[in-house]
């Protein structure tokens, strides 16, 4: 039985004190229920305060992204190393936010894939297709091209030790969720095309949902046969709406 993952990516948001009260409510209100897991993705600056606040409380916490490179000339960039050095869990890659305006490639995505789980981090993959692309019908191509980048350079046991994150583009910040039933379809070509050389590895991936999830929607998506959490944007800002998300996968365990 895969466990359900509710993943709060925060975007850049935020500032000291606002991360502050979050970590709060979060600490104070967070019920553990067995088969769910929580992890938060900070902006970098915020991970002590969060490493800090969420050490021994059964959530998790990750980074937004993270470099390839291991050390040295390399302005501006943070290291898995660093981020693991903050107990992270987790970290994001391809998130279609880097893909698109931050040129992130799907070679360069593959190699952060691979030094990630080299620095004993859970890789979170993100795949998604655009608006246009849906419309044109390329929906499975596309995501399952960007998988299967990964897959050529690490194969697909090691991509089952990371997690898959689907998250159309057209659904991100619109208020556009993609139906239980599309997203579903998404998630079963994606375990499908990982099937076919390791079906081990293809049953026990998480798959995850993002674009527009909220306390609304959540149960319905996590009611998928293949629909393993949700990565969260802007409803993971709020104790309140992030909670009440995982408590819709806790009535599914
Ligand atoms: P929203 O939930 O704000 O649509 O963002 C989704 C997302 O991009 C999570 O990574």
């Amino acid at each position: 039985m895969r466990k359900i993952l509710v993943l709060g990516n925060w975007k850049m948001n935020g500032c000291r004190q606002s991360v502050s009260d979050l970590l709060s409510d979060l600490v104070r209100r967070f019920k553990p229920s067995v088969g769910v897991e929580l992890a938060v993705f900070p902006p970098y600056p915020y991970l002590y305060q969060v490493q800090t606040a969420l050490a021994a409380t059964g959530i998790s916490w990750g980074s937004q992204s993270a470099s390839e490179t291991l050390a040295g000339a390399y302005t501006g960039e943070t290291s898995m190393a660093m981020v693991a050095d903050f107990g992270a869990t987790y970290v994001l890659l391809g998130h279609s936010e880097r893909r698109m305006l931050f040129g992130e490639t799907d070679a360069i995505v593959a190699k952060r894939f691979k030094v990630a789980l080299e620095h004993g981090l859970k890789p979170v993959l993100c795949v998604g297709e655009t608006l246009q692309q849906r419309e044109s019908g390329t929906t499975l191509a596309t995501v399952c091209q960007q998988l299967q980048s990964v897959i050529d350079l690490v194969g697909t046991g090691a991509v089952a030790r990371g997690v898959l994150a689907y998250e159309p583009v057209w659904a991100i910040g619109t208020g556009l969720t993609a139906t239980p039933q599309q997203a579903q379809d998404v998630h079963q070509a994606m375990r499908r095309q990982l099937a076919a050389t390791d079906s081990k590895a293809a049953a026990t991936l998480q798959i995850l949902y993002g674009g527009s999830v909220t306390d609304a929607n959540a149960y319905d998506l996590f009611n998928q046969p293949d629909i393993d959490g949700a990565l969260v944007g802007s409803a993971s800002l709020k104790a309140d709406t992030f909670l009440a998300i995982s408590r819709s996968a806790a009535i599914i365990q």
